[in-house]
């Protein structure tokens, strides 16, 4: 495949899948969208039409085997990832996968070895990771412009009504794997990661407040010790009234303090301050030239094809994500229990 676009097989075609399909026809040098997947046959006919795509499929196994593709990007609910993912990394695809990146440990690992032992690319939809402006917060951290990180204050809350009616799976456990810890907190705990380093224990608590979600938190607050020394602590809603969208993240330093906001308004990016000792907050410039552009889907997608086409791990590979996830489970372990749990590499 090298120095064609990679062939994508869309499996799920809702909101995520939306973004997705949306940074892929922005690059049809490197990405082109040959094959379309639903269970809702109707949507899956629909988009295919629209997209002049010819192989449809309401099978995610029959586009496995049959469909013209080199990798598939699963934008299903979270409970068929792995089975999916397994399959197409059986099949010798490239496996793209939103996140969280399956509900359980045993499937997360299922996942990775599978994909180790084809030889393919998984990469777990991580898109934070892609944003100029984190990626500029990370940089400055770890060039050690607020001097040594002592402690993470991370506020992401959601009016998730607003996207998905009651009744939604996301809503439930039993085809969510958990609530606003594991749909939401799995990219925010990332985020954490990404930023100051990763995070050795946690103690949580979850609550479901609205009792529309079935045995799913929309509530969670969770205490974090970061590898290196540092503390942090992290609240995640689902059920955030009237906050549409909100990411608020301010890293403490010995020698200064960063502060990125994403103000309640809808708006998704983050406005990125900078204060050194005795100086004032002042932005943060977000110069990463080895992002393609402002766009993270994009940059996330254009990252995917390249590893493809160059056979190496991508920044949030499967294996780099177990600890993401460890860290998801071991939140909701000390839920249950009232323990702080620590987070181990279970590679
Ligand atoms: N929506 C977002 O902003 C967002 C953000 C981050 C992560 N995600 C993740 O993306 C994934 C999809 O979420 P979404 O919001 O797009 O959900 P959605 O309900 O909007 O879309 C999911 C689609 O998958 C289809 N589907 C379900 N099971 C399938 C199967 N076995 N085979 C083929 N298609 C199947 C459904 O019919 C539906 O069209 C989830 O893992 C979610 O956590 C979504």
């Amino acid at each position: 495949m090298s120095g064609k676009p990679l062939r994508i097989g869309m499996i799920g075609l809702g909101r995520a899948a939306r973004a997705h399909l949306a940074a892929c026809d922005r690059f049809p040098e490197s990405l082109c969208l040959t094959a379309v997947c639903d269970i809702n046959e109707a949507l899956a006919r629909s988009t295919a039409q629209r997209r002049r795509v010819q192989a449809v499929y309401s099978d995610a196994f029959r586009l496995i085997d049959e469909g013209p593709i080199d990798a598939v990007d699963i934008c299903t609910p979270q409970c068929v990832h792995a089975a999916i993912a397994v399959a197409a990394a059986r099949a010798g695809k490239h496996v793209l996968v939103e996140k969280p990146m399956a509900c359980s440990l045993d499937d997360c690992l299922a996942m990775v070895r599978a994909a180790e032992e084809a030889g393919v690319v998984l990469m777990v939809a991580q898109n934070q990771r892609y944003r100029p402006q984190w990626r500029a917060v990370r940089d400055a951290c770890a060039a050690g412009v607020i001097g040594t990180v002592r402690g993470i204050d991370v506020c992401a809350t959601l009016n998730i009504f607003q996207g998905a009616a009651p009744g939604h799976w996301v809503y439930d456990a039993r085809s969510a794997g958990g609530g606003v810890m594991m749909s939401f907190a799995a990219g925010v705990l990332d985020l954490v990661r990404y930023l100051v380093g990763d995070i050795v224990r946690v103690s949580a608590v979850v609550r479901t407040a609205d009792l529309r979600f079935v045995g799913a938190e929309d509530w969670a607050a969770v205490n974090l010790e970061i590898a290196g020394g540092a503390v942090g602590q992290l609240l995640v809603a689902f059920s955030a009234a009237p906050s549409p969208w909100r990411d608020n993240v301010v890293i403490f330093g010995d020698a200064g303090t960063i502060c990125a906001a994403a103000p309640p308004s809808g708006r998704l990016e983050p406005l990125i301050a900078l204060a050194q000792e005795g100086g004032e907050f002042r932005p943060l410039r977000a110069a990463c030239p080895d992002l393609p552009g402002e766009d993270m889907f994009a940059n996330q997608i254009l990252h995917f094809a390249q590893c493809c086409r160059e056979g190496r791990q991508p920044l949030s590979s499967g294996r780099d994500n177990l600890l993401t996830m460890q860290a998801i489970f071991a939140a909701y372990k000390s839920a249950a229990t009232g323990s702080a749990v620590e987070v181990n590499s279970p590679l």
